[in-house]
């Protein structure tokens, strides 16, 4: 008989140890040890033989409509064109952010597609009628979805694991489900593992497609859907302020179709509408002539998208000013403001600097560093960067200006929302484009940069 032991699992990484710590020697993150009991794994195969598997060619045929579209642009857009047959998709994102509501809208959208797909959603934090009168509110009542409010996997495997199970699952969350042949309680890392595990595998073999929502936490309490990203072919994040009322679907991975897309939408009393042009809603509060704001043509997987970078310098008593980024990584900053510094002499050290992507947006790209620096310089001169003009670029070490990809359609996007210049990195294909060839040096010493008639 498998002999159990004692193991103490990080709940935010997954990882394991044999003895309790205060913090999680292999994430770094603080009281996020708890006792689960694990069944020793068997070691080796016993003496039963295996089936063998089955192989099939490369180039044998696949089965037509492998793949379905919603019909909601901005979600089939983020999964590469619809949801695969037989595939598990984790949606991940902060409690409250808008996940239930999201697939309660694609499961409603699936219902009117032709022909349309049978799909149930269950739920295990809310109760069927709480899912019913959101329902009713958003105007979704007449999809044909089945409702169903249940924790426990084994009655949700034995109405699943049949010959003709509906098309969708969605699981509402994966936290809250439970395998009670685990000692451990709902929402910790083997629970959620041992469930999703379940789920996946009958997902696989009776070929439906499975949702699976999850909660990201801070504290550790309940495991995080990192601990399942590995096990799902698609990983979504649903994020968002609390105070923004759009919400951005990214895929952080897909097995079938490109990482790093977005899907924009907007919460509204009506739920989640589609926001199919968000560039004009992140520019939409824009106020024009003011020092130290720049706009940034940014891309989001394939999507170009324009956004607000603003600046606030001002000096300080302190002998360690603040520096507060909101949205943009802090140590991007530190590097800018350190090349600003340095390599253009510009008095920067004295000064508190703040930054902040209006909007509420995230950005993690290199090539925003230009449009930062422009905000910055902008702030400090107190001179505002005139309002039809873009800005990208990344900026090395030594002061240079580096190439970006696809900066073309970063263009593009910029001419369709009415600017008419850009400030861009130096290259010979933007140059041909009737661009006026001039290098323009927003300081002394970056060069590289060159303005370019949109
Ligand atoms: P919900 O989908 O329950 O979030 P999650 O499942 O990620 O925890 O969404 C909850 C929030 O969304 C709640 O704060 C209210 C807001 N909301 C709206 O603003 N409009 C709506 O039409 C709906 C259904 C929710
Ligand atoms: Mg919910």
């Amino acid at each position: 008989m498998a002999k159990s032991t004692t193991l103490y699992v990080c709940q935010s990484c997954g990882a394991s140890f044999s003895k309790w710590a205060g913090k999680c020697e292999a994430c770094g993150s603080w009281n996020s040890l708890v006792e689960e009991t694990a069944a020793a794994v068997p070691k080796g195969l016993s003496g039963k033989r295996g089936k063998g598997v089955d192989f099939v060619g490369l180039d044998a045929p696949i089965p037509e409509a492998i793949r379905r579209a919603t019909g909601i642009a901005e979600f089939d857009r983020v999964t590469g064109g619809g949801l695969v047959r037989g595939s598990a998709l984790l949606v991940g994102g902060d409690p409250g952010i808008g996940k239930s509501t999201l697939l309660l809208q694609v499961v409603a959208a699936l219902g009117n597609v032709k022909p349309a797909l049978s799909c149930a959603y269950i739920s295990g934090e809310e109760a069927v009628e709480q899912v019913q009168l959101r329902a009713r509110r958003l105007g979704l009542s007449n999809a044909g979805a089945q409702l169903a409010a249940a924790t426990s996997l084994r009655d949700i495997i034995a109405s699943l694991d049949r010959s003709d199970p509906p098309d969708v699952v969605v699981i509402d969350s994966i936290q809250t489900m439970y395998l009670d042949s685990l000692d451990s309680a709902p929402g910790t890392v083997a629970q959620v593992r041992s469930c999703a595990a379940e789920l996946i595998r009958i997902a696989k073999s009776r070929g439906f497609v499975l949702l699976l929502v999850g909660h990201v936490t801070k504290e550790g309490q309940i495991a995080g859907p990192r601990v399942l990203e590995h096990m799902v072919d698609t990983v979504l994040y649903f994020e968002g302020e609390r105070g923004h009322q759009f919400r951005i679907l990214r895929s952080v991975k897909n097995r079938f179709g490109p990482a790093n897309e977005i899907g924009v939408f907007e919460m509204t009393d009506g739920g989640l509408h589609e926001v199919p042009n968000p560039s004009a809603l992140f520019l939409a509060e824009r106020r024009g002539n003011v020092s130290g704001a720049t706009v940034f043509a940014g891309m989001e997987g394939t999507r170009p998208v324009l956004m607000e970078v603003q600046a606030l310098v001002s000096p300080s008593p302190m002998s360690t000013p603040r520096r507060a980024v909101v949205g943009w990584d802090s140590n991007r900053l530190a590097m800018v403001l350190a090349v600003l510094e340095t390599r253009c002499d510009l008095a920067l050290a004295g000064n508190e600097v703040y930054l902040n992507i209006a909007g509420g947006l995230k950005i993690n790209e290199p090539a925003a560093d230009c449009a930062v620096a422009m905000a910055l310089v902008s702030a400090l001169s107190n001179r505002p960067v005139p309002e039809d003009v873009i800005v990208f670029g990344e900026i090395g070490l030594s002061g240079e200006i580096r190439m970006v990809a696809q900066a073309e359609q970063r263009l593009r996007e910029a001419g369709k929302l009415g600017f008419r210049r850009a400030l861009v990195p130096q290259s010979p294909q933007l140059r041909d484009k009737g661009g006026t060839g001039k290098a323009a040096r927003p300081t002394a010493a970056i060069e590289g940069l060159q303005a370019v008639e949109i």
